[in-house]
């Protein structure tokens, strides 16, 4: 088909229609961005020629996978390209350097026990080695961070989240902690080993993985949030540098600069990284987005 016919009276007096732009109400800034995404969407069908049977059956993939879209979002690459985005305005605003952000998934759970340096994260039993991980938190001039807050959030050995754990097993907190650092920026904890995981078999992000030739397994990984007065809050993750999956993450949670390599003895791992972060330029900065995130 002629992609000219988007451009008929037809269609893009529909697109404003749809969008709401003949209408006085409503968001304005909304009402372009539905416009675009629509045309886009448009044009998509157009080029491609797009059956009504495949229309339908998209419809239906996205109907049945609503529950999956915190792991379709990582698993097309649109929550890596945010942070690209984000990387980009910091370049244009000169603001470089510091550990670099990347995906924050969909498994943060808000209201961790807040605890001391040095904690433990790991409440429930699990049969496998100690990962043991610390360093220091720096600022733009290689200062001590002070008053910061560590949120750490990982996996179990069977790669299971707590809180979304399917098979129950594990209490709400587990290997989950907010820990509390003093005026050195100098943070430790030690927990059970984590282990990489791959989307729930047979759902959504699984079946669109296989049907564009993919995986869906991510390394094994450690997640992070550091919040510090007067510092931007950073939302990053190590990823085990030695996992046979660190640079090959369906998530692309994966960044140079947060794969170190543990240090095996046995089963347990020794992991020794520092984070540094920007300063604040605004009360925004060093806040939260405002994306829904589970509370227990
Ligand atoms: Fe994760």
């Amino acid at each position: 088909m002629n992609s000219e016919f988007l451009n008929t009276p037809e269609v893009q007096t529909l697109l404003d229609r749809s969008a709401g732009i003949d209408k006085d109400g409503g968001d304005t800034r909304l009402k372009a961005i539905t416009r675009d995404l629509l045309e886009a969407l448009f044009a998509t069908i157009v080029k491609h020629d797009i059956t009504e049977s495949e229309f339908w059956q998209a419809v239906t993939f996205f109907q049945q996978g609503v529950g999956e879209f915190g792991l379709i979002v990582p698993g097309t690459g649109i929550e890596h390209f945010m942070d690209l985005v984000m990387d980009e305005r910091d370049r244009e605003a000169g603001l470089s350097g510091g550990t670099p952000r990347t995906i924050e998934g969909p498994l943060y759970v808000a209201g961790a026990p807040l605890v001391e340096n040095g904690a433990n994260l790991t409440t429930d039993p699990d049969d496998t080695g100690n990962l043991s991980m610390s360093g220091q938190i720096t600022g733009p001039d290689g200062e001590p961070v002070k008053d910061a807050i560590l949120h750490v959030w990982h996996a179990n050995s069977k790669g299971f989240y707590s809180h979304f754990d399917p098979t129950g097993e594990q209490t709400p907190f587990n290997n989950r902690r907010r820990i509390k650092l003093g005026d050195d920026g100098r943070y430790s904890f030690h927990s059970k080993m984590p282990n990489g995981y791959s989307v729930p078999p047979q759902g959504a992000t699984d079946v669109l993985m296989q049907a564009l030739g993919r995986h869906g397994n991510r390394p094994a990984h450690v997640h992070f949030f550091i919040e510090a007065p007067g510092y931007r809050t950073l939302t990053t993750q190590i990823n085990f540098g030695d996992d046979p999956f660190a640079r090959d993450d369906f998530a692309f949670g994966t960044r140079d600069g947060l794969l170190p390599v543990p240090e095996r003895d046995g089963d347990d791992a020794v992991i020794e990284f520092d984070f540094s972060l920007q300063r604040a330029a605004s009360h925004e900065d060093e806040v939260f987005s405002a994306r829904a995130r589970a509370e227990a």
